[in-house]
């Protein structure tokens, strides 16, 4: 079935909405399976630039319908905010474009003060969340207390509901966090006026249009959120986000059986970034790492925070396609490695005096990993006009063969700018 997962190999921020973006040229269907707007996909469109959090980056093609699936943390605010910015600036004219789950979980405001309070009691030990509130409503879903998109429309049951779940989101807000308390009512005014507004978004079952669409062998990507590293269970625990990030994920997030896809894309940029605390053996807290935050504009999508950059680690990069299963990469930002006389590439860590080539998954063992370097040669051309892969001067196309061949998946795109003509096809898309 012509089914291609998206998802994000490093610590999210690879690029993943400009691929779907581009990809959504040929798509029928764009679906978000996990994550909510913590994620910021930022689409460059002839110079304009639209960042989306929980819409599906697929949205600037009107003939590709966008999935909100049950996998994902709806912020009903942020997400109304969205759909009126793209609304007003043109875009999404047609409502049925946009369709979400009934069983999508709802981020309310206690949830993000929820978030931000615990981020700030941890002190230095804070994961460094974009306060979105991601982590309390996943957690407030696995404890059975969760809104869900179909409940703001069931009027007779809600009261009871959010009684539930402030009863003991108040006691934490109060007694532990020293927080004030959410009202009920302020929640119901809220849920009256934004749900009036979601509801011609509604619809109810999308895995069941998603498995009717791929038995139609419509085209259809599924858009991953944040990065493989960043996985709830594989991911540098406990700086991570809540939910799963990889490919498997979109089929428990979707609600599509596995054998369904067997095409995942994994977005890598050409070195790594990363927002937030946590391990990050390939940073560069120096005038390189400086270099590839001015040149590569790495500020978060999300949060404004200033990213941390660093060279291109494939230990890392092989954990995520072994995760994933990832069967094809996109190489991403290649650009911005122009004017480097040398690259460096991690292909080892050493880890206690020990040379390693596997990442290690032992609590605090990456935070000891000591990258092991392979120098290749820069090259001092801009990429940025360049239409094919051959037009690359020939450091830039060894580079790229050298990622290809270490981690043993074709690349199949490769991206030298923000722009959609700026993408290099090594191989076309759905063939
Ligand atoms: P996502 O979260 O994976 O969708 O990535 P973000 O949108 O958060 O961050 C990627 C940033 O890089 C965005 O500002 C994109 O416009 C930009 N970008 C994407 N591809 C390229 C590229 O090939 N070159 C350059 N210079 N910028 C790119
Ligand atoms: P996209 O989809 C980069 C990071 C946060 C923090 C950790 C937990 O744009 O790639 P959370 O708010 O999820 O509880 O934060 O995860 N994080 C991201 N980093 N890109 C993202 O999304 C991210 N979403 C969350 O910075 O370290
Ligand atoms: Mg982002």
């Amino acid at each position: 079935m012509p089914g291609i997962i998206v998802v994000g190999s490093q610590w999210g921020d690879e690029g993943k909405g400009k691929v779907v973006d581009v990809f959504s040229q040929k798509a029928d269907f764009v679906v978000r399976y996990q994550g909510g707007a913590n994620a910021g996909h930022t689409l460059v469109v002839d110079g304009k630039k639209t960042v989306l959090h929980l819409i599906p980056s697929g949205v600037l093609h009107p003939h590709t319908t966008c999935i909100i699936a049950a996998g994902c943390v709806l912020d009903i605010e942020k997400l109304s905010d969205e759909i009126r910015a793209l609304k007003e600036n043109g875009l999404l004219k047609d409502d049925a474009q946009l369709q979400i789950s009934d069983s999508a979980t709802v981020i309310l405001p206690y949830h993000k003060v929820l978030d931000q309070a615990r981020e700030k009691a941890a002190g230095l030990e804070k994961i460094g969340t974009t306060g979105r509130g991601i982590g309390p409503a996943y957690e407030e879903r696995a404890s059975r207390k969760a809104l869900l998109f179909g409940d703001l429309f069931q009027k007779d049951s809600l009261r009871g509901k959010l009684e539930v779940a402030l009863k003991e989101k108040n006691f934490l807000l109060e007694k532990f966090y020293n927080e004030k308390p959410v009202s009920v009512d302020e929640m119901i005014t809220l849920i009256d006026k934004v749900a009036k507004y979601l509801e011609p978004y509604r619809s109810r079952d999308t895995s069941l249009q998603i498995y009717k669409a791929l038995k139609a062998t419509k085209k259809v990507l599924f858009e991953g959120a944040q990065g493989s590293l960043l996985d709830l269970l594989h991911g540098t625990y406990p700086f991570v986000t809540s939910s799963s990030t990889l490919s498997g994920s979109a089929m428990i997030g979707a609600g599509i059986g596995p054998g369904t896809i067997n095409q995942v894309m994994g977005i890598t940029k050409a070195y790594t970034t990363r927002v937030g605390s946590g391990p990050f053996p390939t940073e560069c807290d120096n005038e390189i790492g400086e270099r590839l935050r001015q040149t590569g504009a790495e500020f978060g999508a999300t949060t404004g925070r200033s990213r941390r950059c660093g060279w291109l680690d494939l230990v890392a990069l092989k954990y995520a396609i072994r995760l994933s299963g990832i069967t094809s990469l996109a190489l991403m930002k290649l650009d911005v490695l122009s004017g480097f006389e040398k690259i460096d590439v991690c292909n080892a860590y050493e880890l206690d005096g020990q040379r390693i080539t596997e990442y290690p998954v032992s609590p605090g063992d990456l935070a000891r990993c000591k990258p092991l370097y392979e120098s290749l040669n820069g090259w001092k051309e801009d990429l940025t006009q360049a239409k094919s892969v051959q037009d690359l001067p020939r450091y830039a196309q060894e580079y790229v063969q050298f990622i290809g061949a270490s981690v043993a998946v074709p690349i199949d795109v490769v991206s030298v700018g923000p722009g959609r003509d700026q993408t290099l096809w090594i191989k076309p898309l759905f063939s």
